[in-house]
């Protein structure tokens, strides 16, 4: 859990006025050596502000005493069946993973061999469950119960990755309270959420369920996520206790393929991918995922370096970490384990606690104990471990959910909210002149055009709607595209002509014509393409394209070259290649999956009621050969930077970090996003143009001359256009001269600021040890002396040129 802590600022007085202010400055301390310290003012601003804190700093709750008593108390009573029985967990009701271990629970729970159950939805069942577990167990240990709540229980928000896209840590935050409450309502108190595997990777299927590519907004994101879900107390009936996974670095895979080998050096690892999984734990995150993949030769399954040196030691982490589905025992299958057994002393030794659906903590533990083979003391940590999440959340006290409260609905406040988040993650990515120039641009479109065609296979799909992972979320409760459009133009009295055109995945273009002839009778076309959410993306769908599925790319291109004034939707879980799409068509919106309110909230943008503001959180490739492509690239020796990229090398411009057949560049990069206004930065100034390194490693908190610990970034942004709008400032700094290299941009901060037409706002950001620093080659967080490039766009490629500044770091 972060501590608000004081920053003091000193503002150091200008040329012009230190002699007057020198005088103060005297006066005030004669005051205060005449004890009249506590009447004055303030001689020096002292501005609260609460940032996170420097620090890991545990989940207090966690560490409590009296909780840790109780936990004891109970342990003393334990048998070793009991205790590993605490570690063991399995499926009941859907799967979400290859095979269930078993299939009926009743008689190991009796017998106080489960610890938790997972997929077990709703109020009247889990507490059937529990109430065998409560009553009817030795020792009445209370079971917990987890489910893959990833973007919302019932009202389904948009997937994380469009969360991602609002750079609104607190529109996040306030979906996954209502998660939470859901969830809780449903009988589950353990959400397997928030995944924060960094994902630089767009064949990977999962990278819709992170936040992108980014370390800093997947790390802002993650302490969003766990303040959500835990609230300010995990012991409240509708807290539940967050799941960061999956650990470690499982965002990573080779070639981006699903469960694969994971390689990469240890600063990599530190600097880039380990970070959000650190926020979510300084957050408070009670408990963790082992990943699937091995990393740098062992499996995460049985990594020590990670589950107990990271985790534990440097981490201070004191809640438990549970396996993933079954990875137990594909320690067998990696190969670094022969049977059963070895798999699971390898997983539990390496600081796995829970067994989540390899039944063999549940039948191998107890032997490897008895052989000698285990130390007991290994299993009492890890039921230590879990004990101490289910005081924490007050099963013991309240166990069952509430059967009474009222059956979920979909509430209008909930719509409001999940309208909202959908609205902030929809990304503009191209509006050009209409072709039929009657109107300027493209969109928004006017409220009075006579006639509209909707085309696509997205256009009026419920499921797709609700992203994968939509936990107990109900197609029906998502409002499509063409639903709302009907409405719409029913009261405006346009002509709305729908057609599917084809589907998601099929080389049939039997619907084409009816397409066409749609397009052909509007003055503005929308299609709606994209991928099936839950064919497509998410766990295990990774692919070796990423063009449109299917003919959906020759259904766009028929249409577009109708010439019509025509709007591409795409519904999708990932960055898509689409290079013909960005040349030919006039306008573009990433729409991603936006949840139950998708109709509406993609509506309101492409009608203008709502201005977007989504900001990319993953590159866009011009071609699938460019992945991993990512915006914080380390630099080469050989930049390409300014060679035309428009043909193949010709013998002077060679020998470069380049392709010989595509630009090095994204088609649109991170941090990417239009709006119907514009925005221009100015002013960008730094507090100080040195800074001493031993200061910031070690900030002197004393209110009086205290060297800086921190730079102070300031910078304007205005609303340069017609209408108001939101813009996402965003901060990157570049660092050279230290002893390892740095990427050639990285975002340190960002803010969401909403400004009227002509609207100047002042911004500020700091940059003190936290972002300034990095792992040096013996893996410590250092400050050196070396020189910092900062500069404030809206865009990962906005030049640094006039809204940049620089600065030093010395030594002292
Ligand atoms: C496997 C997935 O990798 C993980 O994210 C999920 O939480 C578990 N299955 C449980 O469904």
């Amino acid at each position: 859990m972060s501590k608000p802590y004081r920053v003091i600022r000193i503002e150091l007085p200008h040329r012009e006025t230190a002699v007057p202010a020198l005088l103060v400055l005297v006066l005030l301390f004669a005051g205060l050596f005449c004890g009249l310290g506590p009447y004055l003012p303030n001689p020096w601003p002292v501005e609260p502000r609460p940032v996170p804190a420097p620090v890991s700093i545990p989940n207090a709750q966690l560490t409590d005493k009296d909780l840790n008593e109780r936990v004891e108390n109970l342990l003393a009573k334990m048998t070793l069946e009991q205790k590993i029985g605490q570690l063991t967990q399995y499926t009941s009701g859907e799967l979400t993973g290859p095979g269930a271990a078993q299939n009926n629970y009743s008689d190991l729970i009796v017998q106080g061999q489960v610890g938790s159950l997972f997929n077990v939805v709703g109020a009247k069942l889990s507490n059937q469950f529990q109430h065998l577990a409560v009553e009817k167990s030795p020792l009445h240990i209370p079971l917990l119960f987890g489910y893959d709540v990833i973007h919302g229980e019932r009202t389904i928000f948009p997937v994380p990755l469009a969360l991602a896209s609002s750079f609104d840590p607190d529109i996040v935050e306030q979906a996954a309270r209502v998660s939470a409450s859901e969830a809780s309502a449903d009988g589950v108190r353990w959400a397997f959420s928030p995944m924060v595997d960094i994902a630089r990777d767009a064949r990977w299927g999962r990278i819709t369920e992170g936040a992108g590519e980014d370390t800093y907004l997947g790390s802002v994101m993650a302490g969003a996520y766990v303040r959500g879900y835990q609230g300010k107390d995990l012991g409240r009936p509708d807290s539940i206790a967050a799941c960061v996974k999956h650990f470690a670095a499982y965002g990573a895979p080779n070639a981006g393929r699903e469960y694969n080998t994971v390689d990469m050096s240890e600063l990599t690892l530190r600097q880039v991918y380990l970070p959000p999984y650190h926020a979510a734990i300084d957050a408070g995150s009670a408990t963790v995922m082992s990943a699937f993949n091995p990393l740098n030769g062992v499996p995460a399954t049985a990594d020590p370096f990670t589950l107990t040196k990271i985790l534990r030691q440097e981490w201070d982490f004191d809640g438990f970490v549970v396996s993933d589905y079954g990875a137990v025992r594909e320690l067998i299958a990696h190969g670094v384990a022969s049977t059963g057994a070895v798999a699971a002393r390898k997983a539990i030794s390496a600081g796995v606690d829970m067994d989540m659906m390899s039944d063999l903590y549940r039948t191998r533990l107890a032997a490897l104990v008895k052989s000698g083979e285990l130390p007991e003391s290994v299993v009492d940590e890890a039921a230590r471990r879990v004990l101490r999440v289910k005081f924490a959340l007050g099963l013991f006290d309240h166990p069952y959910a509430d059967e009474t409260r009222a059956p979920y609905a979909a509430t209008p406040d909930k719509r409001a909210l999940a309208r909202k988040a959908a609205e902030e993650t929809l990304v503009l990515l191209k509006n050009s002149a209409n072709p039929i120039p009657y109107v300027g641009k493209t969109l928004p479109i006017a409220a009075n055009t006579p006639a509209i065609a909707l085309i696509g296979p997205l256009a009026d799909s419920q499921i797709d709607m609700l992203g994968s992972w939509a936990a107990a979320g109900d197609p029906k409760d998502a409002v499509t595209l063409r639903t709302t459009l009907q409405a719409r133009c029913d009261a405006a009295k346009t002509k709305l002509y729908y057609a599917k055109g084809t589907e998601i995945l099929t080389d049939s273009d039997a619907g084409f014509d009816e397409a066409l002839a749609a397009a052909r009778k509007a003055d503005v076309v929308i299609l709606a393409l994209g991928e099936s959410a839950p064919k497509m993306t998410g766990e295990s769908s990774s692919v070796t394209r990423l063009d449109l599925p299917g003919n959906q790319e020759q259904l766009l291109e028929a249409i577009t070259q109708l010439g019509k004034p025509t709007v591409l939707v795409l519904f999708d879980g990932r960055p898509l290649a689409i290079k013909w799409a960005a040349a030919h068509v006039p306008a573009i919106l990433e729409a991603w999956y936006p949840g139950i309110e998708a109709g509406p909230a993609v509506a309101d943008i492409l009608f203008g009621d709502v201005n977007p503001s989504g900001k990319l959180p993953a590159t866009f490739p011009r071609a699938v050969g460019q992945e991993p492509l990512f915006y914080n690239q380390l630099p080469t020796g050989r930049p390409a930077d300014d060679i035309d990229l428009t043909h193949p090398p010709t013998g002077e411009d060679k020998y470069y970090s380049r392709y010989i057949d595509e630009t090095n560049a994204a088609l649109f990069p991170f941090g990417f996003g239009l709006s119907y206004t514009t925005f221009a930065y100015s002013n960008v100034k730094l507090s100080h143009a040195a800074i001493a390194s031993e200061d910031m490693a070690h900030p002197k908190r004393s209110r009086f001359l205290a060297p800086p610990s921190e730079i102070e970034v300031t910078a304007d942004v205005t609303n340069t256009g017609p209408v108001t709008g939101t813009e996402v400032a965003q901060l990157y700094i570049r660092n050279t001269g230290g002893s390892v290299e740095e990427p050639v941009r990285e975002l340190k901060g960002f803010q969401r600021v909403t400004l009227k037409p002509g609207e100047t706002r002042h911004l500020d950001f700091t940059l003190g040890f936290r972002e300034l620093s990095y792992y040096n080659l013996d893996m410590a967080r250092v400050i050196e002396p070396t020189e910092y490039q900062v500069w404030v766009g809206g865009s990962s490629d906005a030049a640094q040129g006039a809204n940049g500044a620089q600065f030093e770091v010395t030594e002292k």
